[in-house]
């Protein structure tokens, strides 16, 4: 590994690290104990203090071809060096059109256009946004409203905050977008424990969509947002039927779809996105992560065809969607995500994350048994572990095995009590192996 890295190469001394304000970060705790990465190399990290982590997380869901994969970084140093930011306002740069044309390629052809962003934020932003102005220029303004889901993460714009369903994303950010309404989560461990894939019981939480219909009248409802698995808040899988069912009243009703896409995109799932995986068709999706694979900071939002066209009937002259950023298509990010392509592509990513599936879940479910263990859910390679929280003390049973897996050379992600896992679509069953032998054994000795 050439990235060794080492406390010598890197002061990690906590009065060095007061200025940086870290994001959804215990601070103080952080930085009496810091845990810092310093290098990366496939599937591994190399911590300040040399040992190599196995990387149970793809980063933030986002590394799913693993880590310092040359072809990208050869494309991000010869990009660079080429263009190293040019305008998309009024302004146009090849790779930029390039990109989107091969995006598209990735999705059904019924996706026919691509808006560039930054991050999953921006994206969900841009959505709802899109998802607004569209209807206004159908003639339909008065559709509004804009639905999200009980424990739904869309990100911490404004927009994404509103729709989503994280009360502590929330709560101190005062009142929020107007016109919001929730539908409820499918989580439900009392029927669905345990389940291998997608769970049996809860389609009918889709019908919730009618009751808010019934509230409030189709005229005045824009968009239906969900994530088509939800990942950030302890992997919810659909039940059964659940986003079919999703999908027929957005149909008879004229609400337009948006399955945010940020994780289960580029793979995740065994399929390129979960909108292929399920074989439900949404309106708008929405990605991010593994889109540059992590390399360099992008979002998109594909739109189903005749959105874009709607918006193509103003004089000649005029923009039709006054939105956009200063690195919409940046020509780097732009190049990182056209080489990721290539590298899922060559070496067959999404397929090897269908073909592994089998493997991870049953290796997943091996842990059923295990001390504190209350739930295990699986699909694709997305693990959620589920464990009976402390009384009086949410969370900290399951920081507490991150920490703990950490020492022991593994990273794995909590969200509450629960343990997510998502590490890069190249592992192999060794790595599979050591991820729930390390997990296994830390659960077992956990108080
Ligand atoms: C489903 C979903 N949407 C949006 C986001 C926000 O993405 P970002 O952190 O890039 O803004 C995330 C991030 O985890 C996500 O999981």
């Amino acid at each position: 590994m050439s990235a060794t890295g080492g406390a010598a190469e890197f002061d990690a001394s906590p009065n060095n690290l007061e200025a940086f304000w870290m994001p959804f970060t215990a601070n103080r705790q952080f930085k009496e104990k810091p845990r810092l990465l310093v290098g990366a190399e496939d599937m591994h990290y190399v911590a300040h203090d040399g040992r190599r982590i196995l990387d149970g997380t793809a980063g933030l869901w986002c590394v799913n071809a693993g880590h310092g994969r040359k072809k990208i970084v050869e494309a991000v140093r010869a990009q660079v060096g080429k263009l190293d930011y040019a305008p998309a306002f009024q302004m146009g740069h090849p790779i930029a059109f390039q990109f989107a044309s091969r995006l598209t390629q990735l999705l059904s052809p019924d996706f026919d256009h691509v808006f560039f962003t930054n991050s999953g934020s921006e994206s969900v932003d841009t959505a709802l946004k899109m998802a607004l102005a569209y209807h206004r220029a159908r003639g339909e303004g008065t559709r509004q409203r804009l639905i999200g889901r009980e424990r739904g993460y869309h990100g911490v714009g404004f927009g994404g905050i509103s729709v989503g369903g994280v009360v502590s994303n929330r709560k101190v950010f005062g009142s929020l977008l107007n016109g919001i309404d929730h539908i409820p989560h499918t989580h439900n461990l009392a029927k669905n424990a345990f389940s291998r894939g997608q769970p049996e019981n809860g389609a009918e939480l889709a019908d919730e969509l009618e009751r808010i219909v019934t509230l409030h009248d189709a005229s005045n409802i824009a968009a239906v947002i969900v994530e088509p698995v939800a990942g950030s808040t302890g992997v919810l899988v659909p039940p059964k039927g659940y986003l079919q069912r999703l999908r027929q009243i957005c149909d008879k009703h004229g609400i337009l779809l948006i399955f945010d896409e940020v994780i289960t995109g580029f793979g995740r799932l065994g399929a390129s996105f979960a909108t292929e995986y399920f074989g439900v068709v949404p309106d708008i999706i929405t990605t991010a992560k593994g889109i540059t694979n992590g390399t360099i900071p992008m979002g998109a939002v594909f739109v189903r065809k005749g959105i874009y066209d709607a918006f193509m009937n103003a004089p000649d002259n005029t923009i039709e969607l006054f939105h956009g950023y200063t690195y919409s298509g940046h020509p780097v990010a732009c190049a990182a995500g056209l080489a990721t392509l290539d590298v899922y592509k060559e070496e067959g990513l999404f397929e090897r994350a269908a073909e592994l599936a089998p493997y991870w879940e049953d290796a997943v479910h091996s842990l059923k048994g295990t001390r504190n263990v209350i739930d295990l859910r699986n699909l694709g390679i997305i693990a959620g572990i589920e464990l009976e929280p402390i009384a009086g003390k949410p969370t900290k049973r399951a920081f507490d095995a991150f920490l703990q897996c950490y020492e022991k050379g593994l990273l794995i992600r909590t969200t509450g009590d629960i343990i997510a896992l998502s590490p890069p679509l190249i592992l192999g069953k060794s790595h599979i192996d050591e991820i729930f032998g390390t997990l296994s054994g830390v659960l077992r000795d956990l108080n």
